[in-house]
């Protein structure tokens, strides 16, 4: 693990005219502090039980601790943080999101949400107030799924869904998440006592980067999110016959890489050619043996798929099956395809959402809704609390690159706007 440059520059960034108070100025200064953090420091990566994953999760508990609330590790690496409400013991306001992150990832994606409302919490704490419910923050474990090929182990982990299996799954060193649960300090036999009952919460309520470039062409600070897209996630295993470059002549090989770099421009053709917002992503691939002087044998790719909605993705990815399976059978490859991750779209519910809106329009910013296209923890929170969303601008709609940025008025814009909903809260009745 290593510790990244911090530009400490990208503070200074408020819109003229606006002065950003302490809430984002403590933001800010905290997503740089944690964007060091990371595997290397030329790249911010931080996957799920990684030593900096760890490190990470040491430095927000004391954030945590510092805001006033009572802070521990959950059984999956989640970091949840608990202030009381007028009593002990009263359901919560969930807020959070998470703090792994993609590879050569920005700073922001995650990270802007937990902070903020741990800022938010400690600014209640400076002022002595206790509202009718408790505040509780988690920083979920995994929501990317980078490092494991399933995604949201730590809201599925919180919400009882979490599937055991799982833990066998390896990573790319054939690591297993059992171990590097273990080598975390976690016990893995003991993932279900992460669970939490649907009778504590009131809601969960996340704030995060949009991710996307609406608000910006909008002029807007912030967004009210309507629902969550749903995604589907393959591994396509590819398998041919390995042999001399220079040797095997053309008409007799079965080069699995060739029959994946076919697949591959199909996949994009039949979302290009949708026309309804199909889009799909092939983001790794590995060809075996790995040799320049080798026809590769064997291929491993992912491939993500995205629509906007249900019945449109389940329709695209079977074609696009179908397809996949053409090709391989055209040029004799045996082909496995693997469903390693799949989530229904997610509606932010009316009520909760109706309350995101209030408090964007008595902070006095205009009430725009738009949809997620990005996955998010409340796609696992669903199955024990309503979820509702709040979005903020980030520069050129840039994420999941290094150059991702949210100006330090929007960072404060959008604790403004949690804070007041935290403070404005009911629960449904
Ligand atoms: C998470 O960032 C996802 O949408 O893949
Ligand atoms: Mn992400
Ligand atoms: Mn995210």
């Amino acid at each position: 693990m290593r510790f990244r440059g911090n530009s400490m520059n990208e503070t200074k960034t408020a819109i003229p005219g606006k002065h950003a108070s302490a809430l984002g100025d403590e933001i800010v200064g905290r997503i740089n502090q944690l964007g060091t953090i990371s595997e290397t420091p030329e790249h911010l990566a931080r996957v799920f039980l990684s030593p900096e994953h760890k490190v990470a999760a040491d430095l927000i508990l004391s954030w945590m601790v510092e805001a006033g609330m009572r802070a521990h590790l959950d059984a999956i690496g989640n970091i949840c943080g608990r202030y009381e409400g007028e009593r002990p013991g009263l359901p919560c306001l969930m807020l959070g999101s998470h703090y792994d992150t993609v590879r050569d990832a920005g700073k922001w994606d995650g990270p802007l949400g937990l902070i903020t409302a741990i800022s938010c919490v400690a600014d209640l704490n400076r002022r002595g107030r206790r509202l009718p419910f408790a505040l509780e923050v988690v920083g979920f474990a995994d929501e990317e799924g980078v490092r494991f090929a399933s995604t949201l182990l730590g809201s599925r982990a919180i919400a009882g869904t979490f599937v055991e299996s799982a833990l066998n799954s390896r990573d790319r060193d054939g690591v297993a998440m059992r171990e590097a649960m273990v080598q975390f300090g976690l016990d893995p036999d003991h993932v279900g006592a992460a669970a939490r009952a649907r009778r504590e919460l009131h809601a969960y309520v996340e704030l995060h980067i949009e991710q996307g470039p609406v608000l910006e062409q909008k002029g807007l600070p912030v967004g009210v999110v309507t629902a969550i897209a749903g995604a589907t996630r393959l591994a396509a295993h590819l398998t041919g016959m390995a042999g001399h470059a220079g040797t095997v002549p053309m008409a007799m090989r079965r080069d699995a890489l060739a029959g994946a770099a076919e697949c591959i421009t199909k996949i994009e053709e039949l979302c290009q050619t949708d026309g309804g917002g199909l889009v799909g992503t092939v983001g790794y691939i590995d060809a075996m043996p790995g040799a320049t002087n080798v026809i590769p044998g064997r291929v491993n790719f992912t491939l993500d798929i995205r629509a906007p909605t249900d019945p449109h993705r389940k329709r695209a990815v079977a074609d696009i099956v179908r397809h996949i399976e053409a090709i391989a059978k055209r040029r004799t490859l045996a082909l496995q395809v693997d469903v390693t991750h799949e989530n229904r779209t997610v509606p932010c519910a009316l009520w909760l959402k109706a309350q995101v809106a209030e408090a964007v329009a008595a902070e006095g910013f205009s009430v725009f809704e738009l949809p997620s296209g990005a996955g998010h923890d409340g796609m696992a929170m669903i199955d024990i609390a309503d979820v509702a969303m709040l979005f903020v601008r980030c520069r050129g709609g840039i994420s999941h690159h290094p150059d991702e940025h949210v100006e330090l008025a929007d960072a404060d814009a959008g604790a403004q706007v949690l804070l007041r909903l935290i403070e404005n809260f009911r629960p449904r009745e």
